[in-house]
């Protein structure tokens, strides 16, 4: 098994280096280098994250590894090859992509992701889950990003690999990503173990709404103290700061980011139009439920006013309601 394990490290390793001098320093990569430049990516930025570029070859990968003397099942087992059932020969799974290793925990490859160059689907091909890559543990960028994070005390999580890099280079270098998918408990104990804030900073779209809301309540369950960074215009990061340079991404998102019941109450707005009596009153009790959660009454106290003054209400029949709710909780 752990010689299983060494050669696929190993063939990640090799290939990670070789798909990005492809990359790099090949007529064969330049049009996807053409592209990476188009979308603002910087040659640093490019050599930082290893990014590569995979042959629109069938067999390139497949040779590559053959002739290397790696073991072809397990290489199909790691997900870089195919096996073909008519004949039993292989062909790679990866071809013409542009190439994001996936680094472990101690910052070894142990998968990819590769996206697409035109818009052939999926946009992102992901290695499949291995022994070595779980998709719901592995934080993209954790490795690079932890001493920053250690530091700082706070972590960026965004969604997208993109993000990841282009905040880096407008100089947060503390950005991790998930792999597209959910936030998971997984996830939350490894960002646990070296940081108690974290500041998400999801796509502006609805979608990304929804999931900040939903990361932002699992973080916050877990004892992760939380700000939310909204993107404008249904923007994701990596558009904001190509559209607005690093500065404006530093200082009026990452820097601006709300607290977690003032991203709360923006969150509960949508959709709904508040000049309406019932819209209204459905707001206020949403956002009175959320506040008879908070933990410090301090706290509580401080948002009933913010509600009880900014609707006009008395803050006693506030207080009813969320000591009501608040008994219900618990
Ligand atoms: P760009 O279009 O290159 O800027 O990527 P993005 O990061 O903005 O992508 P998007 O917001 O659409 O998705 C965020 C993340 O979801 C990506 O970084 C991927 O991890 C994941 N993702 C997106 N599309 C796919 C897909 O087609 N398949 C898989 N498996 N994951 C995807
Ligand atoms: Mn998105
Ligand atoms: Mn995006
Ligand atoms: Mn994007
Ligand atoms: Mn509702």
């Amino acid at each position: 098994i752990s010689k299983e394990h060494d050669q696929i490290m190993e063939a990640h390793e090799l290939l990670a280096k070789f798909y990005h001098h492809l990359l790099m320093n090949t007529t064969e990569g330049q049009e996807a280098l053409d592209y990476l430049e188009k979308r603002g990516f910087s040659k640093e930025e490019l050599e930082a994250f290893q990014i590569g570029w995979s042959l629109p070859n069938w067999d390139f990968t497949a040779k590559f590894l053959q002739k290397r003397g790696f073991d072809s099942e397990w290489m199909e087992k790691a997900g870089l090859i195919i096996r073909k059932e008519e004949d039993g020969s292989y062909f790679d799974r990866f071809r013409g992509r542009i190439m994001f290793p996936l680094h472990n925990e101690k910052g070894k490859v142990v998968a990819f992701s590769g996206r697409s160059l035109h818009d052939e689907k999926p946009k992102y091909l992901n290695s499949p889950e291995t022994p070595l890559f779980n998709k719901s543990r592995l934080l993209y960028n954790f490795h690079r990003a932890r001493p920053a994070i250690r530091k700082q005390h706070y972590a960026v999580l965004f969604e997208g690999f993109a993000d990841v890099i282009a905040a880096a280079s407008a100089g947060v270098e503390t950005g991790i990503a998930t792999m597209g998918t959910s936030l998971t408990d997984a996830h939350v104990q490894q960002i646990r173990r070296i940081a108690d804030q974290v500041i998400i900073c999801f796509d502006g779209d609805s979608a990304g709404i929804q999931a900040a809301f939903r990361a932002a309540n699992l973080l916050s369950d877990n004892g992760c103290d939380i700000k939310v960074a909204l993107i404008p215009d249904k923007l994701d990061p990596d558009d904001y700061i190509k559209a607005y340079g690093a500065e404006k991404f530093r200082n009026n998102v990452i820097e601006t980011a709300m607290t977690l019941m003032a991203f709360k109450m923006e969150y509960y707005k949508q959709g709904k139009n508040l000049q309406d009596e019932g819209q209204k009153l459905h707001y206020i009790e949403e956002i009175v439920a959320e506040i008879s959660k908070l933990k410090k009454a301090v706290e509580r106290d401080y948002y009933l006013r913010q509600i009880a003054e900014q609707f006009s209400l008395s803050l006693d029949a506030l207080k009813q309601q969320e000591k009501q709710l608040f008994f219900k909780e618990r």
